[in-house]
């Protein structure tokens, strides 16, 4: 059924796993979640972004997700706006059925400016009081992640090394966190803890120390009762970058967030855990060894097959790492 982000994050913090946030744009992307969750009995979280609205349309979106709680009746589903740029946003995004919204008032309307601390409490507010008014979950987002907000995509290697005195004026601030929901009473808060959006998150290879997980445990230990949300959390896998490279991709080095600090990071209170990329790369690279393997093939379903199944095989390992696997 279509469930509330709440009750799925409560059941998350109560039983200590974290669940993986999709984002999704078509169907073979839908399908391959809710493949990966069956297989899994895992709880499912789809969102969609600004981009993905632009890319399918708000009819053909909603749909999609409407048509995986009907052909997977028992597992839950939250349909949740990713990155709401203005309350108009969000508003739209429950009428139109999303029973979760992330209003994101950590940037201005433009989507890249930072906004005042004042501008984020007043937009996150305006939206909690009309969506928890009908039982819609909202995620807010206080600090600044990498490259989305600074356009420096690549440039923030060394976080959680010799980076973090640096950086740190950009990672959330535990007594603002506090402040900031007691302020809006959000459900649920995207924190900056040295994540960035995209495929070029660092440019060496993690040693280890690659969050700012003194933060997370900071913010957690304030506030107890919201659940904590990494973005930017593809862990951008050798292998499928090695595939894309073997078929003639252009992928330039770049290293993601490794699982195992994704596990540390939600021992400490992350719940919900943004990914996008790796599904764009599993698609990729599975795509381009079809054309390259099947030059004379020319039917959609038979490249988007592969596509479909390599990005089922990234969820179902997500799933299964986060532990929520049999949760369902
Ligand atoms: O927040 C970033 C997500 O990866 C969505 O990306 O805006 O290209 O759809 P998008
Ligand atoms: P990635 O680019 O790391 O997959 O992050 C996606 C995200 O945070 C969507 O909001
Ligand atoms: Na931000
Ligand atoms: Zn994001």
């Amino acid at each position: 059924p279509l469930v509330s982000m709440r009750q799925l994050l409560d059941h998350a913090a109560e039983h200590g796993y974290g669940i993986p946030a999709f984002n999704v744009n078509n169907l073979e992307q839908v399908q391959a979640i809710m493949e990966a969750a069956a297989e899994t009995d895992s709880p499912v979280i789809m969102q969609a972004s600004a981009g993905a609205r632009k890319y399918a349309g708000e009819p053909f979106l909603r749909h999609l997700l409407l048509a995986a709680v009907e052909a997977y009746p028992h597992l839950p589903v939250v349909m949740h706006q990713d990155h709401g740029q203005t309350p108009a946003v969000c508003m739209a995004a429950i009428r139109s059925g999303f029973t979760s919204v992330m209003m994101d008032g950590s940037l201005l309307e433009d989507g890249k400016t930072p906004s005042s601390y004042e501008y984020n409490v007043a937009v996150t507010q305006e939206v909690v009081r009309f969506a928890h008014y009908i039982g819609v979950t909202v995620e807010a987002e206080l600090g600044c992640l990498g490259s989305l907000e600074t356009g420096q995509a690549g440039e923030e290697d060394g976080i959680g090394a010799a980076g973090t005195l640096a950086h740190s004026m950009l990672l959330t601030d535990p007594e603002q966190a506090a402040d900031f929901v007691r302020a809006t009473q959000c459900d649920a808060l995207a924190i900056a803890i040295g994540t960035s959006h995209g495929a070029y998150k660092f440019s060496r290879k993690p040693t280890g120390d690659i969050l700012a997980i003194e933060r997370v445990k900071e913010i957690h230990a304030r506030l107890p009762n919201t659940h904590l949300v990494m973005h930017g959390s593809s862990s951008v896998p050798q292998e499928l970058l090695e595939e894309i490279r073997r078929y003639g991709g252009d992928m330039k080095e770049t290293y993601g967030v490794p699982v195992e600090e994704i596990q540390t990071a939600i021992r400490y209170g992350v719940r919900k855990i943004n990914i996008d990329t790796d599904i764009r790369l599993a698609m990729t690279g599975a795509i381009r060894r079809f054309f390259a393997e099947s030059p004379d093939k020319f039917d959609p379903r038979e490249y988007l097959k592969p596509a479909r199944a390599a990005a089922k095989a990234v969820c179902k390992s997500r799933y299964e790492a986060f532990g929520c696997a049999g949760m369902a």
